[in-house]
């Protein structure tokens, strides 16, 4: 079926065009072992070697109930605690649980489709052979993570949602400028950074388990992806000058700002009749989606710390958004954890499997004695 016929309400066009801006790039050397940069190529071998295909890996057998597709508590949902919530029966309080699950996740497929846009940007501007090689790999990731949100939208919650306009409005920034380095900072950075803490909520929260193999599976990919982007920028922000890590650093805290005060699904309380103000004002109190907020950043903090982009103003805006105290947790260690509950999941599944297994074997023997 038509996407568009699932759409809650259309997209504006069937698609949308950025102008191409800045240099596609050859390079002629092509002995990447000459270049020093030995992670870059680990990376891009662990790149190729780690290569999975959703069709086959997630058990899409697995059923999901459409008006509960998560598990959400009713907590969670901005609505909760205010003069309508009441007011929802029960098949409503379902219908909204679908309609934010499919926003969420819809968002989570636009801006994959963008990551491979942007991979693909790198292959074509970057300078060097190794980094095109390294980014080549990255775009056949988000391709894969592109198609496995959209079969999980298709085929189990049946319902999508147009791409945000301010996730629409950064991903334009991010491609309409020349300087090679940006696809990496408003990509790598700011919205993987953003996703990626959103995917781990959810991961670490829902009891379905269709859902969590996607998070977990795809956030194992992720964390090559950051890493990349951590490697490129860090060497490159060293040779900035000062004018030219504050422009950065503008760009960061404007992405940042956008983010938190943008992407909330407001949208789907504007579809249940609420006006758009009321239902900005309820995301804005609620306790839990205060919480939540506060830990979308917990990726993006410390990465842009670790970059290089550490300046007075850019540690101001993030203390006046009370997320400073997240540069000082460890990326490394959180995508280590990342690496490791995809790698257990696999293991539990194949555990199970393997169970089950040999209960039909030691079933088809008891069978066979009784026979005799
Ligand atoms: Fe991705
Ligand atoms: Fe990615």
């Amino acid at each position: 079926m038509s996407t568009h016929e699932l759409y809650v309400n259309p997209p504006s066009g069937a698609g949308r065009e950025i102008p191409a801006t800045g240099d596609a790039r050859f390079s002629w050397e092509y002995d990447l072992a000459d270049t020093g940069r030995e992670r870059l190529l680990a990376l891009y071998q662990k790149g190729k070697d780690k290569q999975w295909d959703g069709a086959r890996r997630i058990d899409w057998d697995l059923e999901v109930d459409p008006y509960d597709p998560l598990g959400t508590p009713d907590e969670a949902l901005a609505l909760h605690g205010t003069r309508h919530w009441a007011k929802l029966t029960e098949k409503d309080r379902g219908e909204l649980r679908r309609h934010y699950a499919a926003w969420n996740f819809s968002q989570f497929l636009h801006g994959e489709q963008g990551a491979m846009v942007c991979a693909a940007r790198i292959v074509e501007s970057a300078p060097d052979l190794d980094a095109k090689f390294y980014s080549a790999t990255q775009t056949m990731d988000e391709a894969r993570h592109a198609e496995i949100y959209g079969r999980f939208l298709h085929d189990k919650v049946g319902m999508l949602y147009p791409i945000n306009d301010d996730l629409q409005t950064l991903l334009d920034d991010t491609l309409r400028d020349s300087r090679w380095d940006m696809p990496y900072l408003g990509m790598q950075v700011l919205i993987e950074g953003l996703a990626l803490a959103a995917f781990g909520m959810i991961r670490d929260t829902t009891d379905k388990p269709l859902p969590k193999q996607i998070l977990a599976y795809v956030m194992q990919d992720e964390a090559r992806h950051v890493a990349f982007g951590r490697m490129a920028l860090r060497d490159h922000y060293k040779q900035l000058t000062d004018a030219e890590l504050r422009e950065r650093e503008e760009f960061v805290i404007e992405g940042c700002h956008l983010m938190r005060d943008r992407l909330r699904g407001v949208e789907v309380l504007e579809n249940f009749g609420v006006p758009r103000k009321e239902a900005e004002e309820y995301s804005e109190r609620s306790e839990f989606l205060h919480l939540f907020r506060k830990l979308l950043f917990s990726r993006i903090v410390p990465c842009v710390k670790d970059i290089g982009l550490w300046g007075e103003r850019l540690q101001r805006a993030y203390l006046d958004m009370g997320v400073l105290d997240l540069g000082d947790s460890s990326l490394d260690l959180l995508m280590s954890q990342d690496e490791e509950i995809a790698e257990r999941l696999d293991a539990e599944r194949f555990a199970a499997e393997e169970r089950a297994r040999v209960a039909e074997v030691a079933e088809a023997v008891r069978d066979g004695a009784a026979a005799e």
